[in-house]
């Protein structure tokens, strides 16, 4: 009796959580919104566009009429519709609306939050000019895939499902650097990776824009810098000590920044500009010497190595020079912070510098790291003037932190907690899981990189909230960024490659609730995400094989096992050379084989996008014979990659 009291109870129970089952399934394959938002609800029914559609903008704010044409434009151009904006009241009565709305928002989400619910008749979504265009994005993103097409595409049904969502972000900076000194991008990439950082709802681009080996912004008063310090006379050979002799350089003019500026501000994406000091400063000591501690010749040692040579602090003319640059960068990047670098300042020439050892003594100061103290905070001083806020590398803290400087920590989780227990704000962007230049699979399988190792799941692994900081000092830690450094990274393709989908990943640590953050539904999701990069064109990297090893010994039989690190994938390979499909074999379960094999796998997303050809070699080896495969193979280690000699 009790035993079958307790089974009808538990039929009962799974009756009732059935629809829920079944329900949260449907919701991760239908829906899949990246980064995950803070609440959401899928209910019945489809909103379907057709050329009857209208939207209506019930705002008086134009910005909100910006975001409406902004959504419209990429519908009709991709649809064929012309579905058109109104500003009728019709709203209420008519059917077939996606309603844009900044009335009666909900203050809860902030500045950047906004909430969607749609059903069968109506979309409506509601926030300030920012919250509905990171509304937009969910928006694009409830609808198929093709929507992310740069061509008409016919034949699909363009619906959305009824969701009722209130998204919000859980940090403020949400950010990617990009540096163009080491290898310079075209205007129209950068553009792209202002898409990538809007798409993702993140806000903040960090444009590296100088550094020992270019200077790529024009600077009026200063015509040598883009003269001569936009230029090198050849790059590095990879990790060698060679030069390829070939002249290499390029810069933005200031109406090419001020046509960047506004292209992030039209997707909300606050452009931070970086201007290094006191290091990695030889781009500009060249074109004008006399701002050198030694006048120079000056030294680039490596793509990645620290010159020694730096600003003067004991020279005038170094302040001088710096306040007119800074005031050309202050017209034409209107952010709130400025980014004045601070990093990898070697103290040597200072030390041996008679007028530097003049400041240090005249000032009072202790050392040459107060001198570097001294030295940025006349920088913050001067940009404070002009009403704005600096942010620097972690290095600013050593010899004291500038009084309202905020604080960008790299190496380490370190310096952002000391900076928070100082009250300063914080940007985490630890090497660890923030340095999108580190290799992402085995260096073997991939192209040439810094060093390092940062997979996906590790970049989603992050936490930028330290657990050594309480929750008042918590509240100083504005957020999270990734920095992809382009030593080696010459090409646009190559800086998609290392940036996507790592940027994903960080967008869902930058913006979702720490308890919704998931692996495995994030992976789930990925597996239609890809499908949207593929309609942009993006050269992303395929997570998915990259464990496997492309040489294996074995003597008598080998079990041959496929591990994708992706979900909903189907994994296909042959043994006769060609280039998988999707009718090639599927591989289920591990097999086993007994001759020397050479596998070539690829996999494919549900909707039928194929990754790379990954290929996996099984050699059958004499057991009198030394075991060369096996033991080249255990020969691959990642430590080996360190990145200590070369950063
Ligand atoms: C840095 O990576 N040197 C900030
Ligand atoms: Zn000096």
């Amino acid at each position: 009796m009790k035993t079958k009291f307790r089974s009808t109870l538990q039929l009962l129970i799974l009756l009732l959580t059935l629809p829920f089952i079944i329900g949260c399934g449907e919701k991760s394959s239908d829906v899949s919104i990246i980064p995950e938002p803070y609440e959401f609800v899928v209910n019945s029914g489809q909103f379907g566009i057709n050329k009857n559609t209208k939207i209506i903008v019930d705002s008086e704010n134009p910005k909100v009429k910006a975001v409406a044409d902004y959504f419209a434009e990429q519908l009709n151009n991709v649809s064929g519709y012309s579905v058109k904006i109104t500003t009728s009241s019709e709203k209420n009565s008519a059917k077939n609306l996606i309603i844009f709305t900044d009335k009666h928002l909900d203050s809860s989400l902030g500045e950047e939050g906004y909430t969607l619910k749609s059903d069968e008749d109506k979309i409506i979504l509601t926030g300030t000019p920012h919250g509905l265009f990171n509304g937009v994005q969910t928006l694009f993103q409830l609808l198929p895939k093709e929507i992310f097409s740069s061509k008409s595409v016919t034949n699909i049904v363009w619906s959305i499902p009824s969701v009722n969502i209130k998204d919000t972000p859980r940090f403020k900076w949400r950010g990617m650097h990009l540096d163009v000194c080491r290898h310079i991008f075209p205007l129209s990439f950068i553009k792209k990776y202002i898409d990538y950082i809007a798409m993702h709802k993140m806000n903040t681009f960090h444009w590296h824009l100088t550094e020992d080996q270019g200077w790529r912004i024009e600077i009026k008063k200063y015509p040598k810098l883009t003269e001569i310090g936009a230029w090198r006379k050849g790059t590095q050979v990879r990790k060698t000590d060679k030069d390829d002799g070939v002249r290499y350089g390029g810069f933005y003019t200031q109406d090419q920044i001020r046509e960047v500026v506004k292209y992030a501000e039209e997707r909300f994406v606050t452009v931070v500009p970086e201007i290094e000091l006191p290091g990695h400063s030889v781009a500009a000591l060249t074109s004008y010497p006399e701002l050198s501690c030694t006048g120079g010749p000056f030294e680039v040692r490596t793509m990645w190595g620290i010159s020694d040579d730096i600003y003067c602090a004991g020279n005038e003319k170094t302040f001088t020079f710096l306040e007119n640059v800074l005031t050309e960068v202050l017209e034409l990047f209107p952010s709130k912070y400025i980014h004045i670098g601070g990093d990898e300042a070697p103290k040597d020439r200072w030390e041996k510098c008679p007028k530097c050892q003049a400041r240090i003594k005249k000032e009072g100061l202790k050392d040459e790291h107060e001198l570097q103290s001294y030295f940025i905070a006349r920088i913050e001083k001067f940009i404070n003037s002009k009403g704005r806020q600096i942010i620097g590398w972690d290095e600013i803290l050593e010899g004291g932190l500038a009084p309202n400087a905020a604080v960008m920590s790299w190496r380490g989780i370190e310096g952002g907690i000391s900076a928070a227990k100082q009250k300063h704000n914080v940007v985490m962007s630890p090497t660890d899981y923030c340095y999108f230049d580190f290799y992402e699979g085995k260096p073997e399988n991939e192209p040439l990189a810094i060093g390092g190792f940062l997979p996906l799941e590790k970049v989603y692994s992050y936490e930028p909230i330290p657990e050594e900081l309480n929750a008042d000092e918590q509240k100083y830690i504005m957020g999270v960024q990734a920095n992809q450094w382009t030593e080696y990274i010459a090409t646009p393709e190559l800086a998609e490659y290392m940036t996507l989908p790592r940027l994903c990943a960080l967008a869902e640590v930058a913006w979702s609730p720490k308890e919704k953050r998931d692996l495995d539904n994030f992976l789930d999701k990925m597996s239609v995400h890809y499908g949207r990069m593929y309609e942009l064109g993006i050269n992303y990297r395929w997570p998915g094989l990259e464990e496997l090893n492309k040489n294996n010994a074995f003597i008598n039989d080998a079990t041959v096992e496929i591990n994708s690190k992706q979900k909903n994938m189907e994994v296909r390979y042959t043994t006769d050379g060609t280039e998988p499909t999707q009718s090639s074999l599927l591989y289920t379960e591990p097999f086993k084989i007994t001759e020397t094999t050479s596998l070539k796998i690829r996999e494919f997303t549900p909707d039928g996008q194929g990754s790379p050809v990954y290929e996996s070699n099984y050699v059958k080896e004499n057991p009198r014979e030394p075991l060369s495969v096996i033991t080249q193979n255990k020969g691959l280690n990642f430590e080996y990659f360190e990145f200590d000699e070369q950063m």
